[in-house]
């Protein structure tokens, strides 16, 4: 058997398959890898003899689940806004300090003043955090940028992310994030700029993987939102909207259109939208640290995407204004607690759903046959305990492909 078989016995396996009950479990079972790629899984008892033949690792009977996937993210950024957080506490709103000229466009200047070696050594660190909760799969998104330079250098830096860390990297171009100074009372005129120069651009280079908008009074209309959309759509790239984080646009009925991965944030989505959204199969993104951290109080429609059968995922938001929580796990913990998702369906979303949200539910976010050995083990008694816990690391070890990571 060649150096490239990988097999682990003595484990719990939390597959995330359906098909095996409540978080696809398979008590005392045993998972075979080679290349890269999952060849076996199964009860331990059923191991073919060829694979323990092999020396395999011994999980000391703790439960083995798919690398986690944190599917939203804006990582790559210059500064921190802790003193708007300070003006925040006394009374000011998030979207009254975006109006004022702080809130995104504050970031947009330390993210342009920052070098690319400075972007990315900020960056690793961030990524590094993740990785060490479990994470093997991180979406990160531009959007700090708003002119075509620093916009390309955060998609650079992004994708270095991915080439210097043992994680996978998603990029997401997020050109329509913000209004930039320079086109102060000119929104189609930036626009305009995003079409026509930043995402061929993107494109050229192929520095993003999907496109994003911010579709909000604070961002980008409907209208506007549809122009980038058809040019992403031109271009071949798929789609997501943050939407629906403080009114109800109609956003999440434009990206069902236009077969959008997911809708995020979302917490004023109507049943109009979620009904739209499920039947083009776009996965809805909870994003319940901007909700703790803004002190939102109208919830996402939950108990209407369990009714149309909506894939819910899981993310961090990852950012310096609305989500500065560089915690994944966290992450469960708040979407049962604020948002009143079980223990299972957080684990979902930060694994099967977020895969989905990425388009990259063929190849990871559950342990299946044909996907990739993307795993990670934990101390724990139970599934369940990764929404319970917060702040005690239950990680023991991880593997990308079926490479070992210390
Ligand atoms: O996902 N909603 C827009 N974008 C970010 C916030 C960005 C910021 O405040 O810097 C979000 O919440
Ligand atoms: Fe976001």
């Amino acid at each position: 058997m060649s150096d490239s078989v990988f097999c682990i016995v003595n484990v719990h396996l939390a597959t995330m398959n359906p098909k095996h009950g409540a978080y696809g479990a398979i008590k005392n079972g045993a998972l075979v890898a080679n290349k890269g790629k999952i060849v076996w899984l199964g009860k331990e008892r059923d191991l073919p003899a060829d694979y323990r033949n092999i020396g395999p690792i011994d999980g000391q009977g703790q439960w083995l689940l798919p690398g986690l996937i944190d599917c939203h993210t804006h990582l790559v950024f210059g500064g921190n806004r802790a003193d708007e957080f300070e003006q925040r506490l006394q009374g000011v709103s998030y979207a009254d300090i975006a109006k004022a000229g702080g809130g995104i466009r504050r970031t947009v200047q330390a993210t342009r003043e920052a070098s690319e070696n400075e972007l990315l050594s900020l960056a690793l660190e961030r990524a590094q955090t993740l990785i060490d909760q479990g994470v093997t799969t991180v979406e990160i998104k531009s959007g700090y940028g708003l002119d075509t330079d620093t916009e390309l250098k955060m998609l650079k830096v992004a994708r270095k992310v991915g080439e210097k860390l043992p994680i996978r990297v998603k990029t997401t171009f997020l050109g329509a994030h913000a209004l930039p100074p320079e086109f102060d009372g000119n929104p189609d005129g930036y626009i305009e700029l995003v079409c026509n120069e930043m995402l061929p651009e993107v494109a050229k280079h192929n520095l993003a993987d999907a496109v994003d908008v911010f579709c909000e009074s604070i961002g980008f209309s409907r209208e506007q939102t549809q122009r980038v959309f058809e040019k992403a759509k031109a271009l071949g790239l798929p789609v997501k909207l943050h939407a629906e984080q403080l009114s109800n646009l109609g956003g999440s009925t434009l990206a069902a259109e236009y077969q959008g991965l997911s809708v995020d944030h979302i917490e004023y989505l109507d049943e109009a939208g979620v009904k739209a959204i499920s039947q083009s199969g776009t996965v809805a993104t909870l994003l319940p640290g901007a909700f703790y951290f803004l002190k939102e109080t109208q919830k996402p429609p939950v108990d209407l995407l369990r009714q149309y059968d909506v894939p819910m995922a899981i993310a961090t938001d990852f950012n310096p204004g609305s989500s500065p929580l560089c915690q994944l796990q966290l992450m469960l913990n708040m979407a049962c607690t604020l948002f009143a998702l079980t223990p299972e369906e957080a684990l979902k979303g930060v694994t099967l759903n977020a895969a989905k949200a990425l388009g990259l539910d063929d190849q990871v976010g559950s342990l299946e046959l044909g996907k990739a050995a993307d795993m990670v083990l934990m101390a724990i008694d139970h599934p369940n305990q990764l929404a319970y816990n917060f702040g005690v690391n239950p990680v023991k070890s991880r593997w990308l492909r079926s490479k070992h990571l210390v």
